[in-house]
C-alpha cells in the first residue's frame, strides 16, 4: 500500500500584487521503502511541495493521505500529531540551534516524542548513526563551530532520531562534497532498503537522483516523471 498519496494538490501564494502558483495539480504516490527524488529549477515549487507532503502547510485544493489517513482535512492538533509521528524533515537551511552542541540539537525531537526511550538508548542510536555518517567526533561540538557539511549531517540525524517512517529531505547534500554526499545518500538508501523507510529527496544533483527508485521533475509547479 502507498504510505503517501498526493491527490490533485495545488498551492499558490500572494506575493505583493500577484499570485505565485507554486504547486499546480500535483498527484503522485510513494510506497513504503521507496526512495524518490524531485528535481527541478530554483523557484519551481520543490520546497513548497515538501511542505505540503509533510503537512507543514495546507493545500488550497486537493488531498494528502498519510498511511491512509486524510491529513489535509485534519485540525491543527491532529496534523501536529501525524507530523511528529510519521515525518522526519531535513529542511533546506538545517535550522539548528547554533549555541547548542550537535548532540543537544539531535536530542530536541526526542523531547516531543510520544514513545520516549531511555537516555542510554538514544545515545546508542545516535552514536550508531553518527558513526555511519562519519560525524562521531563532532557530537560534543557547538554547532556554530561546525562546517556546513557537518551541520547537514547533524540535521539529518536529528530528523530521524524518533524512527519516523517518512524522511523528507530538502537538498540533503547541498553543502556536501562528493565523498560526503555519497555517505549521506548511501545511508538514506540503507534506511529505505533495510528499514523500509520512505524517503523523498529534493535535489539539484542528478547523481543523487540516480540513487533513487524514481525521479520526478517539477517545473513551474507541474510534476512529471523524469526519464534518465
Ligand atoms: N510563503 C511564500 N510567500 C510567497 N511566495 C512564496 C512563498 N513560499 C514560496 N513562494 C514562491 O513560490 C515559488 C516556489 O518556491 P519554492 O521555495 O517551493 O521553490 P524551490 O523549488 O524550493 O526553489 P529552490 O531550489 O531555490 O529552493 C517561488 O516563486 C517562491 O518565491
Ligand atoms: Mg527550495
Amino acid at each position: 500500500m502507498e504510505l503517501l498519496s498526493v491527490r490533485n494538490v495545488s498551492k499558490s501564494f500572494k506575493d505583493h500584487n500577484y499570485k505565485v502558483h507554486a504547486v499546480r495539480d500535483v498527484s503522485f504516490d510513494v510506497h513504503q521503502g521507496e526512495m524518490v527524488a524531485i528535481i527541478g529549477p530554483s523557484g519551481s515549487g520543490k520546497t513548497t511541495l515538501l511542505n505540503l507532503i509533510g503537512i507543514v502547510i495546507s493545500p488550497d485544493s486537493g488531498e494528502i493521505y498519510v498511511d491512509g489517513q486524510k491529513a489535509s482535512d485534519m485540525n491543527d492538533a491532529m496534523r501536529c500529531r501525524i507530523r511528529n509521528q510519521y515525518f522526519g524533515y531535513i529542511v533546506q537551511d538545517f535550522a539548528l540551534i547554533e549555541e547548542d552542541t550537535a548532540m543537544q540539537n539531535i536530542l530536541v525531537p526526542t523531547l516531543y516524542s510520544k514513545h520516549k526511550k531511555s537516555a542510554r538508548e538514544y545515545r546508542e542510536i545516535i552514536n550508531n548513526m553518527a558513526e555511519k555518517m562519519q560525524i562521531s567526533e563532532k557530537l560534543k561540538s557547538t554547532v556554530k563551530n561546525l562546517s556546513g557539511g557537518e551541520r547537514q549531517r547533524v540535521a539529518i540525524i536529528r530528523s530521524i532520531v524518533n524512527d519516523q517512517k517518512i524522511i523528507l529531505a530538502d537538498e540533503p547534500t547541498g553543502s556536501l562534497d562528493k565523498d560526503n554526499s555519497k555517505i549521506v545518500i548511501n545511508y538514506l538508501r540503507e534506511l529505505a532498503d533495510d528499514f523500509k523507510k520512505t524517503v523523498v529527496i529534493v535535489t539539484h544533483d542528478l547523481s543523487v537522483a540516480r540513487q533513487c527508485d524514481r525521479i520526478f521533475n517539477l517545473d513551474d509547479g507541474i510534476l512529471t516523471p523524469f526519464k534518465l
